[in-house]
């Protein structure tokens, strides 16, 4: 169950300036299982605005590659690079750790098939969500066996009181509570990526 204030906001922070959002209803969208909305499209959409300034002041001298982790970054880098002025190359690789439909993660299987050349670039990798840590930090890692020149990393969420690695994230969106989120390009068994909002599937 999502702690919630007065005004119905579930309880989530953003790491860096204070954020106020407006809770909306969520558009009517076809979905397999009730689900419980976290932050809204609106919150979604003002905080990724935000991290694109953020990242835009950081890097306007730098040659910048983000680094988008799929499948559940997918729509993060869509709306996120819209909101960067900056030139910049877009790559992708995927990693995963979750098969099917369950919310316990597995063995971390990693595909650079696509990855172009990332020596001497400074890169940015991008991820839906920091739970444990495993992942970002492998693949921070991996950028830097390829000669990548700086490795920062952004995520949209980051989960308290899960991460067994140290790894801060240079930006984040929101902290959330440890719950298993779905929405905005994160999936259960594959599903709900499309909706425009995070939220939580309610089993009961
Ligand atoms: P780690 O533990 O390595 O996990 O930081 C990062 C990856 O695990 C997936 N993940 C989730 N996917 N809802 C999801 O849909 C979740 O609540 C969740 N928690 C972790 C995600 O793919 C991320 O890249």
């Amino acid at each position: 169950m999502i702690k919630r204030d007065r005004q119905g906001r579930a309880d989530v922070n953003v790491t860096a300036a204070c954020f106020v959002g407006t809770p909306r209803r969520p558009p009517l969208l076809w979905v397999p299982a009730p689900v419980e909305v976290l932050i809204t499209q609106a919150q979604i959409r003002d905080r990724v605005a935000e991290l694109g300034r953020q990242i835009e002041a950081d890097y306007h001298d730098r040659p910048l590659t983000i680094v988008a982790i799929l499948t559940g970054s997918i729509v993060l880098l869509a709306d996120l690079i819209r909101e960067i002025q900056l030139p910049l190359r877009v790559a992708v690789l995927q990693a995963s750790s979750y098969k099917g439909a369950t919310t316990i993660a597995g063995k971390l299987s990693i595909n650079e098939d696509f990855l172009p050349d990332v020596a001497g670039r400074d890169v940015l990798l991008l991820d839906d969500i920091l739970d444990t840590g495993h992942t970002l930090s492998t693949l921070v890692g991996r950028m830097s066996d390829r000669g990548a020149l700086r490795v920062r990393t952004a995520v949209l969420l980051r989960k308290i009181g899960r991460q067994q690695v140290q790894l801060e994230p240079d930006y984040c969106g929101f902290e959330i509570p440890d719950a298993f989120v779905i929405g905005y390009g994160l999936d259960f068994d594959d599903d709900y990526r499309h909706l425009p909002y995070i939220g939580v599937l309610d089993n009961g």
